[in-house]
């Protein structure tokens, strides 16, 4: 297979989060490969340093910032610092979740904030900041993790899906009200990716053959798949489309 290069993505300043790992670090390497000013936040230290390292002969080397997302003055600051650093951030990719699994038995009042918090939450504040920066280049993108965990109704997800969910409807009405700025914004819901921490946690090699057989595309989905949708929300072939909640899950049923 060959794939797409985008002129447009070239020195774009594109802010990532939870780009320490999983599809994060696919989507870091494949916009810095692009040649776009990467900047991406994590709370993995030691991943983020490697793959800092990894990429260093990258066109623009990627800049990472430590930052805890849940505390949002410093997603502020992390955004802040993008700023002075690489300039006006024009795309943004607001990727870090958790999808620890819960007996909805289980839900404490405590666990449900700590949930929306990280699924969900950033996702609204690292959109109202950017739509600041964005507004000084005349326009952007902003693209929203979703799922399908919350389409098919995924057993021993419900806070997560409840965040999911909301993704999509944050992304809509963002997506009406930052129009007129000319800043699109999208989701994507993947379907079953197969990380490292996807298999480590929660897949057996028996449980990714059995979504793979559920999949019209018969391959593992992998996270340079959904890295490659993000490059063209990310990019100015997608100029026009706005409002979507793009599934990406090889057809799986
Ligand atoms: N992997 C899948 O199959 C799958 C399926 C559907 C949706 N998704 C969504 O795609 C996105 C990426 O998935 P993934 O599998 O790579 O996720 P992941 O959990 O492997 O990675 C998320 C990243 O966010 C970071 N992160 C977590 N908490 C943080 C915090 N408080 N502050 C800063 N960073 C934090 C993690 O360290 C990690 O690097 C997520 O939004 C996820 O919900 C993934």
């Amino acid at each position: 297979m060959s794939f797409a290069r985008y002129p447009s993505l070239q020195d774009r300043v594109v802010f990532i989060t939870g780009g320490g790992s999983g599809i994060g670090a696919a989507m870091v390497e494949a916009f810095a490969l692009q040649r776009a000013n990467v900047a991406f936040v994590d709370i993995l230290e030691a991943e983020s340093h490697a793959l800092v390292d990894r990429l260093r002969h990258a066109g623009n080397p990627p800049l990472f910032i430590r930052c805890d997302l849940t505390e949002l003055s410093a997603l502020e600051a992390a955004m802040q610092e993008v700023r002075e650093r690489l300039g006006p951030i024009q795309v943004l990719v607001n990727n870090a979740a958790n999808d620890w699994r819960h007996e909805a038995d289980e839900v404490t009042e405590e666990f449900w904030d700590r949930t929306l918090a990280i699924n969900l939450k950033h996702q609204f504040f690292a959109a109202q900041a950017a739509r600041r920066q964005m507004r000084e280049r005349g326009g952007g993108s902003i693209i929203n993790f979703s799922s399908i965990a919350w389409m098919g109704g995924a057993p021993r997800l419900s806070v997560y899906a409840t965040a999911k969910a909301g993704v999509v409807g944050l992304t809509n009405s963002l997506a009406r009200e930052f129009g007129s700025d000319n800043i699109r914004v999208n989701a994507i819901a993947p379907g079953a990716v197969v990380t490292e921490r996807q298999r480590k946690l929660w897949l057996s090699e028996s449980d990714v053959k059995a979504f793979v057989s559920r999949q019209c595309i018969g391959r593992v989905l992998v996270a340079e798949d959904v890295a490659r949708l993000a490059l063209f929300l990310g990019a100015d072939d997608s100029a026009m489309i706005s409002k979507q909640c793009l599934v990406i899950d090889g057809g799986l049923r």
